[in-house]
């Protein structure tokens, strides 16, 4: 009897933990829903959610898993909705470039390009699939950084509305090369003079606010991690793709890797930054209240995800 009731305590004591956290997320990611059946519905997916996340970190804490999992703005998402949002378009629809890198010196033992402000504040693409253009944005402003000694941050609004043509459909996916071609074309208008909106809507770029104009984009030799690693070393920042899986929905620190994700199914755009002896840092567009800062160290050595199988990174 007595057992009885001592679990009928811990059951209530868990599911008030569980409220509790549901309603500083709800305040945290300003999250309000259009019914009371949806209420329901986001709260039973966040307590399922919120259980897989504290069993991955009882596993962190007995030195299991490398990883922390967390709860942030995915967490009234169920899995099938998380791979719904990330869209990048296929490796099939890459145009490739005529220049693939060649490692003509020797990069250095780690690099992170962070420290010489050669990189942007994090942004969020919010529940827009335009994970593409903000790789893309990414490398043209570190590059422009390295270069030019400028660090402005570049309109992804601007790839959104206006590269249709080049095969980027917007919030439903693109892709980084396809990005690159139309900066070459065009130029790319800075993001306080075309802000993002999180909706595709018409074109409004004007010709005479351009900011930056790219002349092409060097691939990285596909699958070629050493590559990668030495074009991030000597170049700058590296667009990547990677097969961001559910694994990487509640990512919130330490040393990221995942036995499932794919190499090939690549659905996610990011940009590679700097590298120690064991990981890649990679800055993603999920807001800097995701991950480390806004970023995820990924295992070295690995081609963890794909992250070498469609490298590129833009030339000025
Ligand atoms: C484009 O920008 C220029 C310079 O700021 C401005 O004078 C012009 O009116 C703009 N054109 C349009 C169509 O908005």
């Amino acid at each position: 009897m007595k057992i009885i009731i001592l679990f009928a305590c811990l059951a209530v004591a868990v599911s008030a933990n569980t409220q509790e956290q549901w309603k500083s997320f709800k305040q945290t990611h300003q999250k309000s829903y259009r019914s009371l059946i949806e209420e329901r519905l986001r709260y039973k997916i966040f307590s399922d959610n919120l259980e897989k996340i504290e069993q991955h970190n009882a596993e962190f804490e007995q030195g299991l898993i490398t990883y922390k999992q967390g709860v942030n703005q995915f967490a009234d998402w169920t899995e099938e909705e998380f791979i719904a949002f990330l869209k990048l378009n296929g490796p099939a629809q890459k145009a490739k470039s005529d220049e693939v890198f060649e490692a003509i010196k020797s990069a250095p033992l780690k690099q992170d390009w962070r420290l010489s402000g050669a990189v942007t504040p994090v942004k969020d693409q919010g529940s827009c699939g335009s994970c593409w253009s903000f790789s893309a944005t990414g490398a043209l402003e570190s590059q422009n950084q390295i270069k030019n000694g400028k660090l402005v941050s570049l309109s992804e609004q601007n790839l959104i509305d206006c590269s249709g043509s080049y095969g980027n459909e917007g919030c439903n996916g693109g892709l980084m090369t396809s990005a690159f071609e139309y900066v070459q074309d065009h130029g790319i208008m800075a993001e306080a003079a075309y802000p993002y909106e999180e909706v595709q809507r018409k074109c409004r770029f004007n010709k005479s606010k351009v900011v930056l104009k790219s002349s092409g984009y060097v691939d990285i030799k596909e699958n070629s991690e050493t590559d990668l690693i030495n074009a991030i070393g000597t170049v700058g920042p590296v667009s990547v793709a990677i097969d961001a899986t559910s694994k990487l929905q509640f990512y919130s620190s330490g040393l990221f890797t995942d036995k499932t994700c794919s190499k090939y199914a690549l659905n996610h755009g990011v940009l590679a930054v700097g590298y120690g002896s064991d990981n890649i840092v990679v800055k993603n567009s999920w807001g800097s209240s995701w991950g480390e800062n806004g970023y995820v160290r990924f295992t070295r050595g690995k081609n963890l995800c794909g992250i070498a199988a469609m490298a590129t990174y833009p030339k000025l």
